[in-house]
Protein backbone atom coordinates (compact mmCIF):
# COMPACT_ATOMS: atom_id res chain seq x y z
CA UNK A 1 0.00 0.00 0.00
CA UNK A 2 1.36 3.49 -0.67
CA UNK A 3 1.05 6.37 1.27
CA UNK A 4 0.99 9.95 0.26
CA UNK A 5 3.36 12.29 1.70
CA UNK A 6 3.22 15.87 1.07
CA UNK A 7 6.38 18.23 1.34
CA UNK A 8 6.06 21.71 0.56
CA UNK A 9 3.42 20.96 -2.06
CA UNK A 10 5.62 17.79 -3.73
CA UNK A 11 4.00 14.55 -3.46
CA UNK A 12 5.75 11.41 -2.44
CA UNK A 13 5.11 8.25 -1.68
CA UNK A 14 6.19 5.74 1.02
CA UNK A 15 5.29 1.64 0.80
CA UNK A 16 3.22 0.94 4.03
CA UNK A 17 3.16 -2.47 5.37
CA UNK A 18 1.29 -3.43 8.61
CA UNK A 19 1.70 -0.23 10.66
CA UNK A 20 5.14 0.27 8.93
CA UNK A 21 7.12 2.27 6.58
CA UNK A 22 9.48 -0.47 4.97
CA UNK A 23 10.04 1.70 1.75
CA UNK A 24 9.93 5.55 1.21
CA UNK A 25 11.35 7.60 -2.08
CA UNK A 26 13.20 9.81 0.13
CA UNK A 27 16.70 9.32 0.57
CA UNK A 28 17.61 9.69 4.33
CA UNK A 29 14.29 9.89 5.56
CA UNK A 30 13.33 7.44 8.79
CA UNK A 31 10.07 6.90 9.85
CA UNK A 32 10.70 9.32 13.01
CA UNK A 33 10.44 11.93 10.97
CA UNK A 34 7.41 11.81 10.07
CA UNK A 35 4.53 13.30 11.23
CA UNK A 36 1.23 11.30 10.33
CA UNK A 37 -1.80 12.18 10.23
CA UNK A 38 -5.83 12.21 7.75
CA UNK A 39 -6.24 15.07 5.94
CA UNK A 40 -9.74 16.36 5.12
CA UNK A 41 -10.00 13.93 1.99
CA UNK A 42 -8.66 10.88 4.24
CA UNK A 43 -5.64 9.95 2.83
CA UNK A 44 -2.58 9.82 5.29
CA UNK A 45 -0.23 13.29 4.81
CA UNK A 46 3.55 13.00 6.22
CA UNK A 47 5.76 15.71 6.98
CA UNK A 48 9.16 15.94 6.96
CA UNK A 49 10.58 17.63 10.36
CA UNK A 50 14.50 18.66 11.91
CA UNK A 51 14.23 17.04 15.10
CA UNK A 52 14.96 19.35 18.05
CA UNK A 53 17.27 18.06 19.93
CA UNK A 54 18.52 18.05 23.79
CA UNK A 55 19.83 14.87 24.07
CA UNK A 56 23.71 15.57 23.83
CA UNK A 57 23.80 18.40 25.86
CA UNK A 58 25.65 18.32 29.72
CA UNK A 59 24.88 20.02 32.85
CA UNK A 60 27.28 23.28 33.14
CA UNK A 61 27.64 22.78 36.95
CA UNK A 62 28.18 18.59 37.21
CA UNK A 63 28.83 17.84 33.56
CA UNK A 64 25.79 14.77 33.67
CA UNK A 65 23.52 14.80 30.91
CA UNK A 66 20.47 16.68 31.18
CA UNK A 67 17.27 15.34 30.72
CA UNK A 68 14.35 17.14 29.15
CA UNK A 69 11.49 17.54 31.39
CA UNK A 70 9.79 20.03 28.77
CA UNK A 71 9.92 22.97 30.71
CA UNK A 72 13.17 22.24 32.15
CA UNK A 73 16.45 20.51 31.56
CA UNK A 74 17.30 18.62 34.57
CA UNK A 75 20.93 16.54 35.16
CA UNK A 76 20.50 13.77 37.96
CA UNK A 77 22.26 15.43 40.48
CA UNK A 78 18.74 17.55 40.51
CA UNK A 79 20.61 20.66 38.93
CA UNK A 80 17.70 22.63 36.17
CA UNK A 81 17.90 24.97 33.92
CA UNK A 82 14.52 26.78 32.84
CA UNK A 83 13.69 26.58 29.49
CA UNK A 84 12.41 30.38 28.58
CA UNK A 85 9.20 31.03 26.96
CA UNK A 86 11.13 31.37 23.57
CA UNK A 87 12.82 27.79 23.89
CA UNK A 88 15.77 28.67 24.47
CA UNK A 89 17.72 27.53 27.42
CA UNK A 90 20.11 29.52 29.07
CA UNK A 91 22.88 26.88 30.48
CA UNK A 92 25.81 30.22 31.12
CA UNK A 93 26.71 30.13 34.71
CA UNK A 94 26.81 33.35 36.35
CA UNK A 95 30.63 32.25 37.18
CA UNK A 96 31.56 31.68 33.74
CA UNK A 97 30.02 35.41 32.67
CA UNK A 98 33.31 37.91 32.02
CA UNK A 99 30.66 40.58 32.69
CA UNK A 100 26.78 41.53 33.76
CA UNK A 101 25.90 41.03 30.28
CA UNK A 102 28.79 38.87 28.02
CA UNK A 103 28.65 38.99 24.29
CA UNK A 104 26.95 41.09 21.69
CA UNK A 105 24.80 43.72 23.63
CA UNK A 106 20.90 44.03 22.75
CA UNK A 107 21.87 46.96 19.99
CA UNK A 108 24.28 45.12 18.73
CA UNK A 109 22.38 41.82 18.21
CA UNK A 110 19.20 43.90 16.99
CA UNK A 111 21.12 45.38 14.62
CA UNK A 112 22.74 42.21 13.31
CA UNK A 113 19.62 40.71 12.53
CA UNK A 114 17.89 43.52 11.07
CA UNK A 115 21.58 44.18 8.42
CA UNK A 116 21.43 39.96 7.72
CA UNK A 117 17.70 39.87 7.08
CA UNK A 118 18.07 42.48 4.49
CA UNK A 119 20.26 39.58 2.32
CA UNK A 120 23.51 41.55 2.26
CA UNK A 121 25.98 38.13 2.98
CA UNK A 122 23.43 36.08 1.39
CA UNK A 123 26.07 34.73 -0.48
CA UNK A 124 28.11 33.58 2.79
CA UNK A 125 24.94 32.27 3.84
CA UNK A 126 24.31 30.11 0.50
CA UNK A 127 28.18 29.16 0.25
CA UNK A 128 27.61 27.67 4.00
CA UNK A 129 24.13 26.14 3.24
CA UNK A 130 25.95 24.62 -0.20
CA UNK A 131 29.11 23.42 1.54
CA UNK A 132 26.89 21.53 4.83
CA UNK A 133 24.51 19.95 2.40
CA UNK A 134 27.02 18.72 0.47
CA UNK A 135 29.51 16.86 2.79
CA UNK A 136 26.73 15.87 4.94
CA UNK A 137 24.84 13.91 1.87
CA UNK A 138 27.71 12.38 1.15
CA UNK A 139 28.38 11.17 4.83
CA UNK A 140 26.24 9.10 7.03
CA UNK A 141 22.96 9.74 8.69
CA UNK A 142 21.27 11.63 11.79
CA UNK A 143 24.44 14.27 12.13
CA UNK A 144 24.69 16.65 14.78
CA UNK A 145 25.91 19.86 14.01
CA UNK A 146 26.84 23.08 16.22
CA UNK A 147 26.89 26.64 15.30
CA UNK A 148 29.47 28.12 18.03
CA UNK A 149 29.02 31.88 18.53
CA UNK A 150 25.96 31.51 16.31
CA UNK A 151 24.58 35.06 16.89
CA UNK A 152 21.28 35.92 15.92
CA UNK A 153 21.11 32.46 14.35
CA UNK A 154 20.82 34.11 11.03
CA UNK A 155 23.04 31.15 9.12
CA UNK A 156 22.30 28.84 11.63
CA UNK A 157 18.59 28.97 10.70
CA UNK A 158 19.50 29.23 6.73
CA UNK A 159 21.57 25.83 7.41
CA UNK A 160 19.32 24.30 9.13
CA UNK A 161 16.03 24.98 6.36
CA UNK A 162 18.37 23.89 3.57
CA UNK A 163 19.12 21.17 4.77
CA UNK A 164 15.77 20.02 5.51
CA UNK A 165 14.77 21.07 1.95
CA UNK A 166 17.34 18.51 0.32
CA UNK A 167 16.40 15.88 3.11
CA UNK A 168 18.84 15.26 5.85
CA UNK A 169 17.79 14.55 8.98
CA UNK A 170 20.16 16.58 11.51
CA UNK A 171 20.40 17.97 14.86
CA UNK A 172 21.05 20.90 15.27
CA UNK A 173 22.67 23.22 18.00
CA UNK A 174 23.28 27.04 18.42
CA UNK A 175 25.46 28.55 21.53
CA UNK A 176 26.61 32.22 21.93
CA UNK A 177 26.97 33.73 25.25
CA UNK A 178 24.88 37.14 24.35
CA UNK A 179 21.76 36.05 26.08
CA UNK A 180 19.86 38.91 23.29
CA UNK A 181 21.33 37.21 20.21
CA UNK A 182 20.35 33.62 21.35
CA UNK A 183 16.86 35.29 22.27
CA UNK A 184 16.75 36.34 18.88
CA UNK A 185 17.65 32.80 17.22
CA UNK A 186 15.34 31.19 19.36
CA UNK A 187 12.63 33.47 17.54
CA UNK A 188 13.91 32.16 14.05
CA UNK A 189 13.58 28.42 14.33
CA UNK A 190 12.18 25.88 17.05
CA UNK A 191 13.51 23.07 15.75
CA UNK A 192 17.23 24.37 16.37
CA UNK A 193 18.49 24.20 20.19
CA UNK A 194 19.57 27.36 21.01
CA UNK A 195 21.12 27.63 24.44
CA UNK A 196 22.96 30.71 26.45
CA UNK A 197 26.60 29.23 26.69
CA UNK A 198 30.45 29.99 26.09
CA UNK A 199 32.72 28.55 23.70
CA UNK A 200 34.97 28.12 26.43
CA UNK A 201 32.93 25.87 27.98
CA UNK A 202 30.61 24.26 25.87
CA UNK A 203 27.97 22.28 27.24
CA UNK A 204 27.93 19.68 25.10
CA UNK A 205 28.71 15.70 25.59
CA UNK A 206 33.01 14.74 24.11
CA UNK A 207 33.12 13.98 20.79
CA UNK A 208 29.06 13.63 19.54
CA UNK A 209 29.42 16.62 17.19
CA UNK A 210 29.63 16.03 13.58
CA UNK A 211 30.38 19.42 12.26
CA UNK A 212 31.12 22.70 13.83
CA UNK A 213 30.29 25.72 12.42
CA UNK A 214 32.17 29.14 14.20
CA UNK A 215 31.90 32.45 12.04
CA UNK A 216 33.28 35.94 13.00
CA UNK A 217 33.32 34.30 16.62
CA UNK A 218 36.31 33.50 19.44
CA UNK A 219 37.38 29.53 18.66
CA UNK A 220 38.55 27.27 21.20
CA UNK A 221 40.76 24.75 19.90
CA UNK A 222 40.19 22.49 22.76
CA UNK A 223 36.38 22.85 23.24
CA UNK A 224 36.47 22.55 19.64
CA UNK A 225 38.22 19.43 19.41
CA UNK A 226 36.61 17.62 22.21
CA UNK A 227 33.22 18.06 21.24
CA UNK A 228 34.09 16.94 17.92
CA UNK A 229 34.26 12.97 16.67
CA UNK A 230 37.25 11.79 15.97
CA UNK A 231 36.67 12.62 11.54
CA UNK A 232 34.35 15.66 12.51
CA UNK A 233 34.68 19.18 10.63
CA UNK A 234 35.36 22.28 11.95
CA UNK A 235 34.32 25.14 9.35
CA UNK A 236 35.30 28.69 10.30
CA UNK A 237 34.53 32.47 9.06
CA UNK A 238 36.84 35.34 8.87
CA UNK A 239 37.40 38.74 7.17
CA UNK A 240 38.87 38.14 3.98
CA UNK A 241 41.66 41.14 2.92
CA UNK A 242 39.23 43.37 1.20
CA UNK A 243 36.22 42.79 3.70
CA UNK A 244 34.54 46.34 4.27
CA UNK A 245 37.05 48.25 2.52
CA UNK A 246 35.56 51.08 1.40
CA UNK A 247 33.57 51.77 4.90
CA UNK A 248 36.87 51.38 6.81
CA UNK A 249 37.95 54.37 4.32
CA UNK A 250 35.37 56.60 5.38
CA UNK A 251 35.94 55.67 9.17
CA UNK A 252 40.34 55.81 9.14
CA UNK A 253 42.61 58.15 7.45
CA UNK A 254 44.64 55.48 6.51
CA UNK A 255 42.39 51.80 5.79
CA UNK A 256 43.79 49.01 5.99
CA UNK A 257 43.78 45.39 4.43
CA UNK A 258 42.66 42.39 6.51
CA UNK A 259 45.68 40.08 7.19
CA UNK A 260 43.55 36.60 6.73
CA UNK A 261 45.22 35.07 9.66
CA UNK A 262 43.05 31.98 10.62
CA UNK A 263 42.64 31.31 14.35
CA UNK A 264 45.29 29.10 15.81
CA UNK A 265 44.01 25.61 15.90
CA UNK A 266 46.90 23.31 16.89
CA UNK A 267 44.07 19.96 16.72
CA UNK A 268 42.62 21.13 13.37
CA UNK A 269 44.40 20.08 9.62
CA UNK A 270 43.18 22.78 7.09
CA UNK A 271 41.77 20.99 4.33
CA UNK A 272 39.90 23.80 2.34
CA UNK A 273 39.87 27.25 2.07
CA UNK A 274 37.04 29.24 -0.22
CA UNK A 275 37.11 32.46 -0.92
CA UNK A 276 33.71 34.16 -1.15
CA UNK A 277 33.41 38.11 -2.23
CA UNK A 278 31.12 40.60 -3.83
CA UNK A 279 30.18 43.91 -3.61
CA UNK A 280 27.04 45.48 -1.72
CA UNK A 281 25.13 48.72 -2.08
CA UNK A 282 23.87 49.74 1.62
CA UNK A 283 21.17 53.02 0.51
CA UNK A 284 20.18 54.44 3.89
CA UNK A 285 21.84 55.43 6.91
CA UNK A 286 20.12 52.98 9.02
CA UNK A 287 21.44 50.32 7.26
CA UNK A 288 24.99 52.15 7.29
CA UNK A 289 24.62 51.90 11.05
CA UNK A 290 23.39 48.45 11.45
CA UNK A 291 26.77 47.51 9.85
CA UNK A 292 29.15 49.48 11.67
CA UNK A 293 27.37 48.47 15.13
CA UNK A 294 28.13 44.35 13.93
CA UNK A 295 31.17 45.44 13.19
CA UNK A 296 34.82 45.91 15.76
CA UNK A 297 35.38 49.33 14.14
CA UNK A 298 32.03 50.62 16.40
CA UNK A 299 34.20 50.21 19.25
CA UNK A 300 37.64 51.44 18.47
CA UNK A 301 36.82 53.95 15.88
CA UNK A 302 37.80 57.75 16.76
CA UNK A 303 34.47 60.24 16.85
CA UNK A 304 35.75 62.31 13.59
CA UNK A 305 35.59 58.71 11.40
CA UNK A 306 31.80 57.90 12.88
CA UNK A 307 30.71 60.97 11.90
CA UNK A 308 31.93 60.73 8.42
CA UNK A 309 30.29 57.53 8.22
CA UNK A 310 27.11 59.27 10.00
CA UNK A 311 26.78 61.98 7.13
CA UNK A 312 26.56 59.43 4.14
CA UNK A 313 22.92 58.21 2.68
CA UNK A 314 24.47 55.74 0.41
CA UNK A 315 27.65 53.29 0.60
CA UNK A 316 29.14 51.22 -1.63
CA UNK A 317 31.45 48.57 0.32
CA UNK A 318 33.23 45.09 -0.83
CA UNK A 319 32.40 41.89 1.22
CA UNK A 320 35.29 39.50 1.46
CA UNK A 321 35.17 36.21 3.40
CA UNK A 322 37.28 33.15 3.47
CA UNK A 323 35.55 29.75 4.65
CA UNK A 324 37.67 27.87 6.18
CA UNK A 325 37.18 23.80 6.26
CA UNK A 326 39.44 21.76 9.24
CA UNK A 327 38.98 18.30 9.81
CA UNK A 328 39.84 16.77 13.35
C1 LIG B 1 30.53 39.00 15.19
S1 LIG B 1 29.29 38.05 16.02
C2 LIG B 1 29.00 36.71 14.86
C3 LIG B 1 27.68 36.04 15.05
C4 LIG B 1 27.31 35.03 13.96
N1 LIG B 1 28.20 33.91 13.92
C5 LIG B 1 27.27 35.72 12.61
O1 LIG B 1 28.25 35.58 11.85
O2 LIG B 1 26.28 36.40 12.32
C6 LIG B 1 30.20 37.30 17.31
C7 LIG B 1 29.33 36.56 18.29
O3 LIG B 1 30.17 35.86 19.22
C8 LIG B 1 29.55 35.92 20.48
N2 LIG B 1 30.57 35.61 21.50
C9 LIG B 1 31.58 36.39 21.96
N3 LIG B 1 32.29 35.72 22.90
C10 LIG B 1 31.71 34.49 23.04
C11 LIG B 1 31.98 33.36 23.85
N4 LIG B 1 32.97 33.32 24.73
N5 LIG B 1 31.18 32.28 23.73
C12 LIG B 1 30.14 32.28 22.84
N6 LIG B 1 29.84 33.32 22.05
C13 LIG B 1 30.62 34.43 22.14
C14 LIG B 1 28.96 37.31 20.54
O4 LIG B 1 27.94 37.43 21.51
C15 LIG B 1 28.44 37.46 19.10
O5 LIG B 1 27.09 37.04 19.01
ZN1 LIG C 1 24.25 18.70 37.26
Amino acid sequence: MYIYVIIDTSLYYVKYLRGRIVRHNLPGLLESHLLMGYNQLGIYVYKVILMKSTKHLICPVCHKPLLDKGKSLTCENSHSFDVAGKGYVNLLLSQDKNSKDPGDNKDMAKARKRFLDKGYYKPLADGLCDLFSQSIKSRDDNPVLLDAGCGDGYYTDRIGKSLQKAFINCSIYGIDISKEAIRLAAGRNKEISFVVASIFKIPLMTEKIDYILNAFAPSNDSEFSRVLKKDGFLVTVIPGRRHLYELKSVLYEKPYENDEKGPALPSFKLEDRIRINGFIELDSREDIADLLAMTPYYWRTPREGIERLNRLNKLGTEIDFIIGVYKK
